[in-house]
């Protein structure tokens, strides 16, 4: 397994195999790995010859109230990892080489679809997420690029730019992946106590009890959120700070529950922020 960190050492890597007509993977990930994103690896393993991870905590995506500085970083770990599930080569820049001195081009979307729920309340994070996730595009060259559903809108705005700005890539979204209790893995829940860590487990029950809402026949959006928020409140400290439905692939927010939706919640356990979604 090869450990690059420069980027025009990647390309060169990129290069050769493509002249070798090898088809190539792409995980691109902040690391600090856990199932969730070792699933990733799975699928993207299994449709090409190479796979290539990108292990970058991306400084551009986090606000100034965000946890960039004690975001979890454990390269070793991460290394025998993805040796673990026959990764390629693993892509890990600094951020001086990902953003010199002097960088001012970013990728910025527009509309509908980046104000409603993460979006609303992270200001310029998918600017950050998308210039990152383009300039790995453009590096790595991969001819697919596996991301996780639980970052749903993420997933939603990369299809968007993917399709908006030609890249040849086929973006392949993975389920997410649960502790037993329903938790989504993250690693942020690494910052749980073990009082938080136990409620956590509502978030999940919470969209599970929307859905069965939904499959029993309730179309009205509010009712349904008005259910989920009491569940969460008396589920333990929680601050909501949005439950919403939403068109499962425009992100327009449901009134009415009719197509394909997505249920998204983001809360504060503390000063852990966690989010997940599902779609019904
Ligand atoms: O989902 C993540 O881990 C990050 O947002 C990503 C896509 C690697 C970009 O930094």
């Amino acid at each position: 397994m090869q450990i690059i960190e420069k980027i025009s050492n990647m390309q060169s890597y990129v290069k050769k195999n493509r002249l070798d007509d090898k088809s190539i993977g792409f995980v691109p990930t902040m690391g600090y790995f856990h199932e969730g994103h070792l699933s990733l690896m799975r699928i993207a393993r299994q449709k090409c010859d190479i796979l290539i991870v990108s292990i970058f905590v991306n400084p551009t995506q986090f606000g100034p109230n965000d946890d960039f500085d004690k975001y979890p970083r454990d390269f070793d770990r991460d290394k025998k990892l993805c040796e673990r599930e026959n990764v390629d080569a693993i892509f890990i820049p600094s951020a001086e080489e990902m953003y010199p001195k002097g960088f001012i081009a970013y990728v910025d979307m527009d509309g509908d679809m980046t104000e409603v729920l993460c979006g609303k309340y992270r200001s310029r994070h998918f600017r950050g997420v998308m210039t990152v996730v383009s300039k790995l595009f453009n590096i790595v060259q991969p001819d697919i690029a596996v991301f996780g559903r639980k970052d749903g809108q993420q997933l939603a705005l990369i299809r968007r730019m993917v399709a908006d700005l030609n890249f040849p890539i086929e973006i392949i979204g993975g389920r997410t992946i649960r502790e037993n209790d329903g938790l989504a893995m993250s690693s942020r829940n690494k910052y749980l106590n073990s009082e938080q860590r136990k409620s956590a487990s509502a978030l999940y029950k919470s969209l599970l009890l929307a859905k069965t809402m939904i499959e029993n026949g309730e179309t009205d959006s509010f009712e349904i959120i008005a259910k989920m928020k009491d569940f969460i409140s008396n589920s333990g400290d929680f601050e909501i700070q949005y439950i919403d439905i939403v068109d499962a692939d425009t992100l327009k927010p449901v009134n009415t529950v009719q197509n394909k939706v997505m249920i998204a919640l983001a809360v504060f356990l503390g000063e852990t922020r966690l989010i997940d979604n599902i779609i019904v």
